[in-house]
Formats: structure tokens, C-alpha cells, sequence
């Protein structure tokens, strides 16, 4: 599991798709206010590594994190949990492959929700499908991870603050190391 912390190390300083904060700050604080808000260890490691889809190369040498610029969808949530498979069960990865339909969820069901939403993340939600429908939110709904999906989206959402006070890196390493399974 090294190689993810390398990873995180090598790219982690890059800014989070035109956010104030660092792909690697993004996932400590995402981490953090899940543990703030009492998640258990598989939520917190699933927030820590949510986005890092943005952080592999793929294809080799090329930086994922500004393909939305471009006008493509990377789908770095597949990207993500395809890569972390190799560790983590799909506790963990449920929520951050759909991560970016919890987006889509949350458009459509919460009331204010896509009125807060970053410019960017605005800018990426016409490029990821937009608003779910009612029916695909049902759909979407039922299955086993929905309700941490939703739970993982909003810390996505607020893990964005260049303020933000937060345990070191390692601290979030040691949580993923329990939780992993290879
Ligand atoms: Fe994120």
C-alpha cells in the first residue's frame, strides 16, 4: 500500500481542480470531518482517498486532474477505486466510485444544494451527467452504500478551506492501514 502514500506524495501537492486547497489537503480534510463527525474507520479512509483517481497517472504521463478542462469526464472515481482494490473492500470503494453520482443525488433531492457548489464543481456536474432524474435517484438510492456515499459527497463538498486545521497525514494513514484487507 506504499505506493498510494507515494502517490499522494508525488502528486499530492498539485491544486484540487481550481479549488484554494491541494489534492492532498482536499483528502485530509475530507478524512478529518469525517472523523469529526464520528464515521467509522472505512468512511474516514474512504474520504481520505476519494479523489485518487486525480492523482494516478492515467494514461501513463498524463494528469488526470485537469482532463475536466478539456471538456472530457475522467471518471476518476472508476479510476480510483479500480486502483485501490487491491487493498480495500467495497465499503470503501462504493462511496468513492459513486461519489460523483452522490453529486448528481444530492442536486436533485437536496434542497440549496447545487446553489452552493463551487464554480468548479458546477463546471464538472454538466460533464458527469448533471442532476440525477427521479427515477435514476431512486434507482441510485437502494443500493448498499448509498447512504455513506451521500455522507462521503458532503465532507467532498466542505473539504475545500484553505483554513482548515487538520491531523497530519500519517495520523489518517494508520486508520487506512486497519482497515485494509490485502
Ligand atoms: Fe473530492
Amino acid at each position: 500500500m506504499q505506493e498510494i502514500w507515494d502517490a499522494l506524495a508525488k502528486r499530492g501537492h498539485e491544486e484540487y481542480g481550481g479549488e484554494l486547497v491541494t489534492q492532498l489537503e482536499h483528502g485530509v480534510q475530507a478524512a478529518t470531518l469525517a472523523e469529526k463527525e464520528g464515521a467509522g474507520d472505512v468512511l474516514i479512509t474512504a474520504a481520505l482517498l476519494h479523489d485518487v483517481g486525480h492523482m494516478i497517472d492515467v494514461p501513463p504521463g498524463a494528469s488526470i486532474a485537469t482532463i475536466a478542462d478539456k471538456g472530457i469526464d475522467a471518471v476518476h472515481e472508476d479510476v480510483g477505486a479500480a486502483y485501490l482494490k487491491r487493498w480495500f473492500g467495497e465499503e470503501v470503494l462504493w462511496p468513492i466510485r459513486h461519489h460523483v453520482a452522490a453529486k448528481r443525488y444530492l442536486c436533485l433531492r437536496k434542497p440549496g444544494y447545487m446553489d452552493e457548489l463551487s464554480p468548479a464543481s458546477v463546471k464538472s456536474l454538466a460533464l458527469q451527467g448533471g442532476p440525477f432524474t427521479d427515477e435514476e435517484a431512486d434507482e441510485w438510492l437502494k443500493q448498499p452504500f448509498a447512504h455513506e456515499g451521500v455522507r462521503l459527497r458532503i465532507w467532498d463538498d466542505l473539504a475545500k478551506d484553505p483554513e482548515m486545521e487538520t491531523p497530519p497525514l500519517e495520523h489518517f494513514i494508520e486508520i487506512a492501514e486497519r482497515v485494509r484487507k490485502n
